[in-house]
Formats: C-alpha cells, sequence, structure tokens
C-alpha cells in the first residue's frame, strides 16, 4: 500500500446518497442480499478483500434478521478503517463478524477465512496492475467453496479491462450472474457464481500489490 491515497477519507462519498460510489454500493448490497435469499444454508461464510469499513456487507447484515448465519472475515490494512469496520459491526450486533488487519494481497491473510461461500473483490481491481488482476482472478478457485459468489468491481477508463475480467473469470470456472455498466458512471460491477471444483488454499505466495 502507498501513501498517496487516504483510504479513510476515500469513503466520504458515501456520505452522499447520489454518488457513483454510493450507487455502486447500493448494487453491490443489492447483489449480497440476493445472494443471501437464495441460500438456505445454516451457515455461510464470507471473506471481503480490502474491505475498508465494510459499508457493503455490515450495511446488509445490519437489517437484515438471519445475519448471525453469516460468518464472515474482512482484510483491511488501513488501521483507522479496521477500527471504522469494527465499530459499525458492533454497533451492529454483528458478532460473527472478524475484521482482521491484513495485507489481502497476502494468500496467507485467508487462512481460516477462505474458502468462503462469498467472496468480495469491491475496490480492489481498479488498484492493482492488469497482471495483478489476472492473477487475483485465477487464485479465486483457491479462496472459494463450492458454489460461492464472487462480487467485484472495476472502474471503466480509456482501456477497459472488464472484458477481459469476464473471460478470465469464464476461464477460471464462473458463470455470470449479473453485469452492471451504467453508462453516466465509469464504475461497473460484476456478479459470479463458481461452478468448478474448489482448490486447495496454499498460503505461501502474493495475488496483487496495491498500486495507490
Ligand atoms: C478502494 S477502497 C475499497 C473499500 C471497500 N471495499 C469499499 O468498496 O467500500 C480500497 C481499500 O483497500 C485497503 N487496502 C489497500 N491496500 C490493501 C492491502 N494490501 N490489503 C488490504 N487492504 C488494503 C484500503 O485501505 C482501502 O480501505
Amino acid at each position: 500500500m502507498t501513501a498517496q491515497t487516504h483510504w479513510q477519507a476515500w469513503h466520504e462519498p458515501y456520505a452522499d446518497e447520489n454518488s457513483p460510489l454510493s450507487r455502486r454500493l447500493r448494487l453491490v448490497q443489492q447483489h449480497i442480499a440476493s445472494w443471501l435469499d437464495q441460500r438456505s444454508d445454516e451457515r455461510l461464510t464470507v471473506v471481503s478483500a480490502c474491505a475498508g469499513q465494510g459499508h457493503d456487507l455490515i450495511g446488509v447484515l445490519a437489517s437484515r434478521s438471519d445475519a448471525q448465519r453469516v460468518h464472515g472475515t474482512l482484510l483491511e490494512y488501513d488501521a483507522g478503517n479496521v477500527t471504522a469496520a469494527q465499530a459499525a459491526a458492533d454497533q451492529a450486533g454483528l458478532s460473527n463478524i472478524v475484521i482482521r488487519q491484513a495485507d489481502a494481497g497476502q494468500l496467507s491473510s485467508y487462512l481460516g477465512a477462505a474458502p468462503a461461500d462469498l467472496v468480495l473483490m469491491v475496490g480492489v481491481f481498479g488498484n492493482i496492475s492488469d497482471a495483478d488482476v489476472e492473477r487475483t482472478v485465477a487464485a479465486l478457485p483457491r479462496l472459494c467453496a463450492e458454489s460461492a459468489t464472487v462480487i467485484w468491481t472495476r472502474a471503466r477508463r480509456d482501456s477497459d479491462l472488464t472484458s477481459a475480467v469476464r473471460r478470465w473469470l469464464r476461464d477460471a470456472g464462473f458463470v455470470e450472474q449479473a453485469f452492471h455498466a451504467p453508462d453516466d458512471v465509469r464504475f461497473s460491477v460484476g456478479v459470479h457464481r463458481f461452478e468448478s471444483a474448489p482448490q486447495p488454499l496454499d498460503p505461501a505466495g502474493t495475488i496483487f500489490t496495491f498500486l495507490r
């Protein structure tokens, strides 16, 4: 992680419900809620890479009567964001949500948290190199439990990587459930279901390095 971006201030546009970031959040939250509605399991697991203040998962679980069946690990590097996410989880009474201060680019950080039934890669793919996006997508079968869902985001810039991301996901054994790319904003949100065999989590290795 670099010193260029203040990752606590990065969250400020969430205070404006009309900001693109808030619109992206609502889409991600809708898909988390749909995933919960579709899964009747008594126990579900979630891992969120670069979770920030946890607005997506904590925001959904805070209003769900079935929140206690979700056991989640939020991986976040910034100490201030870890504190904010922990406070939000505590306020919502989410005792099964663990906020882990860790480098989500290291596979070792996922020990005990993966394989998970829901993997959130939200606000990750736009902050790492294209080669690291490809490497991370290829590593997802090691983070996913059987029939897991992955929710991911990526800004569409001059060179739009989203077609490649969707192809890499297909190659890694995922089937696309949804892809949102609204015309008036740069963000995109993808939802993919893992329909291949999970692979063992080899905790050695780096899947990405944050650039910004
Ligand atoms: C673009 S924000 C996304 C936050 C959150 N997922 C969201 O969408 O609201 C990226 C987050 O990644 C965190 N971060 C940066 N490098 C990281 C790393 N190596 N491991 C874990 N978190 C990291 C930052 O502190 C920041 O909170």
